[in-house]
């Protein structure tokens, strides 16, 4: 399928979904965040795919939603159209892991749509950033619940409030990103990654990403409650018991995915 504001490849089981509005720092718009809700959606279908890697360019991941796109509309048409609500659900139903590789802006809406992505290896170049209040808004696809949930309230709160951009080095001591790299290495290291994931029991991999998301959306007891159950659930699987066979016989696993 050929898309207009992405860049789509699938190597070694595994995509790499490239935003592609340069003239824009790939700021979000309605046409590009259709097209990646719509890729995602195919990629989660597609059995050749075990894994996604979602990046932008050196100079931006994204620079945030449209803003002149946005800019005349009023509330009754954002209201309406529920601006962005179906596309980043449907971003957050895609049960394949996705790695966001971020180099350059990640700001506003590209700050929220990489932190909706399972984790986030950035280059020494990524700056992040809520700067919304600088037009008078406030984030909009979940900035302010989910930054202050990696990084904590005191932070949230200051990039939040003054705009401010936060650094690689600073993301990673904030918990924000999983891995810093030099800007060259950025994409070689996510898709290395991935198709580490993607060698894994894909009944696993899903599993873990249900388990750790519902660590967001329910009390500690409940959800260790959830993972040991699920944890349990698994040994009614082949890949248990050959994960385990070959760790015991000092071999490779085979899995199935079953
Ligand atoms: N929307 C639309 N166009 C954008 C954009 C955005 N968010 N960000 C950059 N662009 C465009 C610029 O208008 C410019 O286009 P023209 O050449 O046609 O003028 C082009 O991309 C290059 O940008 P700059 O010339 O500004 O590049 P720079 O290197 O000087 O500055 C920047 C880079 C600091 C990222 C600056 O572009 C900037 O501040 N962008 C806006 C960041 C922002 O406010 N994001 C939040 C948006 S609101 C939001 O995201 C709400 C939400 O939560 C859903």
């Amino acid at each position: 399928m050929a898309w207009d504001t992405l860049i789509v490849e699938v190597e070694d089981n595994v995509a790499l979904v490239r935003l592609n509005r340069p003239e824009a720092l790939n700021a979000l718009n309605s046409q590009l965040m259709s097209e990646l809700a719509r890729a995602l959606t195919e990629l989660d279908r597609d059995d050749q795919v075990r894994c996604i890697v979602l990046t932008g360019s050196d100079k931006a991941f994204a620079a945030g939603a449209d803003i002149k796109e946005m800019s005349t509309k009023g509330f009754v048409d954002m209201f309406t159209e529920d601006f962005f609500t179906a596309d980043s659900e449907t971003l957050l139903r895609v049960r394949k892991p996705i790695i966001a590789a971020v180099s350059g802006y990640a700001l506003g809406g590209g700050c929220e749509l990489a932190m909706m992505c399972d984790f986030i290896i950035c280059s020494e170049s990524a700056k992040f950033g809520q700067p919304e209040i600088n037009l008078g808004v406030v984030a909009g696809i979940g900035g302010t619940q989910r930054l202050t949930r990696f990084v904590g309230k005191s932070k949230s709160m200051d990039m939040h409030l003054t705009g401010r951009f936060m650094d690689a080095a600073e993301a990673e001591r904030s918990g924000l990103v999983s891995r810093v790299v030099p800007v060259a290495d950025l994409v070689k290291e996510a898709m290395d990654a991935a198709r580490k994931i993607a060698s894994k029991s894909q009944v696993a991999v899903k599993v873990v990403k249900e388990t750790v998301n519902r660590s967001y959306e329910t009390t500690l007891r409940e959800g260790v409650l959830y993972e040991r159950r699920i944890f349990h659930a698994l040994f009614a699987s082949e890949d248990q018991k050959e994960g385990m066979a070959a760790f015991s016989e000092k071999r490779q696993p085979q899995f199935r995915d079953r």
